[in-house]
């Protein structure tokens, strides 16, 4: 899976995060999932904390969400193979309601202990472009004044000054019900024909 360029830095780092003990997420018990899979790809995209379903793969985005933002890659004329898609946080932050654990945002202090992966793998990718997914995704990346529903779906200037676009969560589409979905779903089309036109440029 790892080829090219910084693909043995990311190896690297994808092995010694499953030992992270940076902030106490590690304490449930349960694995990291680090960003996969084109280390030398042009576009970035990440999404929040890692996922039940993706827990048991070692891949982000393995279940619902992950398959409507395969569709979305696909709509970018790209593939998972040719993308680095990661997270804010490698491991997965939940919280117990009735019984069962559910995912929840991550601590702006559990990103803050977790971006030493992410600044590896902004590294060592060295993207283009970076596709923000939601509000973590976006505060992480732009600032902590971020809001997804004032500053989606233009560029503004992310780390070392690689352009950052967000858009919505796809796990916030799966959650909205008619006429709320057809409006983020036009914001969502919207917000990938300014990343198809941004990776066009040269
Ligand atoms: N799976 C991920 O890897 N990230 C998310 O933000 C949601 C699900």
């Amino acid at each position: 899976m790892f080829v090219g360029d910084g693909s043995r830095a990311l190896e690297r780092a994808g092995e010694e995060v499953l030992e992270c003990r940076w902030c106490d997420l590690w304490r449930s018990g349960t694995r990291a999932v680090f960003g996969s899979e084109a280390p030398n790809a042009e576009l970035m995209l990440v999404g929040e904390a890692p996922s039940e379903a993706d827990l048991r793969t070692g891949e982000p985005f393995s279940g619902p969400s992950g398959e409507l933002l395969d569709e979305w890659i696909e709509a970018l004329g790209l593939s998972r193979e040719r993308v680095w898609l990661t997270n804010v946080v490698k491991h997965r932050p939940a919280v117990e309601e009735k019984g069962r654990e559910k995912n929840r945002p991550p601590r702006a202090s559990e990103s803050k202990a977790c971006r030493v992966w992410l600044d590896i793998e902004l590294e060592q990718v060295a993207p283009r472009l970076i596709l923000a997914l939601g509000g973590s995704a976006g505060k992480s990346l732009i600032g902590k004044d971020f809001r997804i529903t004032q500053h989606r779906g233009v560029a503004l200037p992310g780390p070392s000054g690689v352009p950052v676009v967000a858009t919505f969560h796809p796990a916030y589409l799966l959650r909205l019900r008619s006429p709320e979905l057809e409006a983020a779903q036009q914001a969502v089309q919207a917000d990938l024909g300014l990343v198809r036109d941004l990776l066009a440029r040269r």
